[in-house]
């Protein structure tokens, strides 16, 4: 192939980049997350920092990404900045003790307040393609995430050409962006296979300063297997979603699905397709992960949109074998608009997330351990949650071999209020909050999502809170059962009468 792009090794694209720098990566998750760029940009910035000088940059992406994009930079000591999410356990760390400035914030508005310069000048942007034409003609890869923006506002473009990923994605990815207010027009998408742009990003050719040839599979690991709390949890969803079928609260035809990430997420879709009573369904999300690939290949799952194809590399085999087939019930679309809340609200998506905790009101942390350390960031969650036909929550009733509780009397830290929190399930059972008041909600999840171990202390709380308020809510003992556990290494037993 003869591109009018200078070639570049990773080391020389890295050279190009200074001190200082924003760079708006591709990643959405660690799919079509650049690879080889942030490793050589990792390598300089030890050396400058062996020399004496500092070197740090700005690292924006679609949401978290790879080991050798934030594991490399975070170990090099190399990231000022970091938004929107990310899942790295050094840079995880790095934030939490300050030295990494972090914006948690909803995925769906990267690009707009990118747009808007809220978050810093765009000076690079460094974004895997599959396929690129002379004329600035991009195919992305497995993901979509912000990176048609970021490569329409970045100054400068370094293409990491990845012969890893078949140029046959060509045709996968629907790139559509949005006019800022007041000129935006509505997002005609009215079901999840619905197309609305292009398959390409179209970007101004003289901006691209380099195209760096990898060939490097996606970094995303494979799954742990499923737990008997997983298995449980995720048969709760399903059987719960049939009685709502069977109720008429969803249509016989079903609503469209999202889905979260992780073990719990990948456990409760393994449940959904396996169900006898729910029909093939549509989903529209931001992650398609492995459970997803054998739900579309038996036609359980009929289609899915999606921001990333989160992959273990034998599941990725498999699409990527038999890519015809997947092209034609699999859409990659930017986290603007896989996460838009218009389409949300409009499809009337059962959104399905996971929790830290929940509060007995019904408030949801997912976000920060005790409150303050921060785990892994909100996602996509709070675009789903909050916009949501239905939105359920999801998580083992204790954390921490049985020593912390998932239901607590106050969470420590809120990101999805009981204004948007409906359905919270734990191994133990279904809470349905909706048209419940304070205490009843407060019951409901005792009752049905507590784990035996703490109903009665829950309980106790109830009891100590005074009569005449509307929330069952202690400003004093709101959070015992933390400082309890911060004391012993156990939320359970408390003696409530030690916190007052
Ligand atoms: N207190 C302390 N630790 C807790 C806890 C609690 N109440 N609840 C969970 N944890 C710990 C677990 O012990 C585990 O720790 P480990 O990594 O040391 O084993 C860790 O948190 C992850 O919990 P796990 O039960 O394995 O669930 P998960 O991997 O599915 O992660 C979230 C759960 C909430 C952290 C994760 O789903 C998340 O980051 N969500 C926010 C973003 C989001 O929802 N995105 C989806 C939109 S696509």
């Amino acid at each position: 192939m003869s591109l009018p792009f200078p070639i570049l090794t990773a080391e020389e694209a890295a050279e190009l980049i200074q001190n200082g720098q924003n760079i708006g990566f591709s990643g959405f998750t660690a799919a079509g997350a650049a690879k080889a760029v942030p490793v050589a940009l990792a390598k300089r910035a030890r050396r400058e920092h062996e020399a004496g000088r500092p070197f740090k940059v700005g690292v924006l992406t679609g949401a978290s990404t790879g080991k050798s994009l934030d594991g490399a930079l975070a170990e090099a000591e190399a990231i000022s900045f970091r938004t929107p999410y990310q899942g790295n356990a050094t840079l995880r760390k790095q934030i939490n003790v300050g030295n990494v400035k972090f914006f948690d914030m909803h995925l769906s508005m990267v690009p707009q307040s990118a747009r808007y310069g809220a978050l810093g000048k765009i000076n690079w942007a460094v974004v895997e393609a599959c396929d690129i034409t002379a004329g600035g003609g991009i195919v992305l890869t497995t993901s979509v995430g912000a990176s048609n923006t970021y490569m329409r506002l970045a100054d400068k473009i370094i293409i990491e050409l990845n012969a890893n990923h078949p140029t046959s994605l060509l045709g996968m990815h629907d790139i559509f962006e949005p006019q800022d207010p007041p000129m935006r027009t509505d997002i005609p998408i009215f079901s999840a296979s619905d197309r609305v742009g292009s398959p390409i990003c179209v970007v101004d050719p003289k901006k691209i300063v380099g195209v760096v040839l990898t060939n490097q599979a996606d970094e995303s690991g494979a799954f742990d297997e499923s737990t008997p709390v997983t298995d449980k949890i995720g048969q709760n969803v399903a059987d719960f979603l049939v009685a709502e079928m069977r109720a008429g609260r969803i249509p016989p035809q079903f609503l469209p699905l999202q889905s979260g990430v992780g073990n719990i997420a990948n456990a409760v879709l393994a449940a959904l397709g396996r169900s006898t009573e729910i029909p093939p369904f549509e989903m529209y999300t931001e992650v398609l992960q492995d459970s997803v690939v054998p739900l579309l290949e038996n036609g359980r799952c009929k289609f899915a949109s999606t921001c990333a194809l989160t992959l273990s590399p034998e599941m990725m085999k498999n699409v990527t074998g038999n890519i015809d087939f997947f092209r034609n019930r699999v859409l990659l679309r930017p986290q603007e608009i896989s996460n838009h809340p218009e389409i949300v609200r409009r499809l009337g998506i059962v959104s399905m997330n996971t929790a830290i905790e929940v509060d007995i009101a019904g408030n949801v942390n997912s976000t920060h351990v005790m409150g303050k350390t921060l785990m892994n960031g909100i996602g996509g969650s709070g675009d789903f949650t909050r916009n949501a036909y239905m939105s359920i929550f999801s998580c083992p009733s204790t954390a921490k071999n049985g020593m912390i509780s998932a239901i607590v009397p106050l969470a420590t830290h809120m990101d999805h209020s009981e204004h948007s929190v409906n359905i919270v399930v734990t191994e133990q059972g279904v809470a349905d909050l909706r048209g419940k008041d304070p205490y009843e909600r407060a019951k409901v999840l005792i009752d049905n999502c507590a784990h035996p171990d703490y109903r009665e202390q829950l309980y106790d709380y109830l009891k100590l809170i005074e009569a005449g308020c509307h929330e069952p809510m202690s400003l004093e003992l709101g959070f015992a059962m933390h400082r309890h556990f911060l004391k012993t290494g156990d939320m359970r037993n408390i003696n409530w009468g030690d916190y007052k």
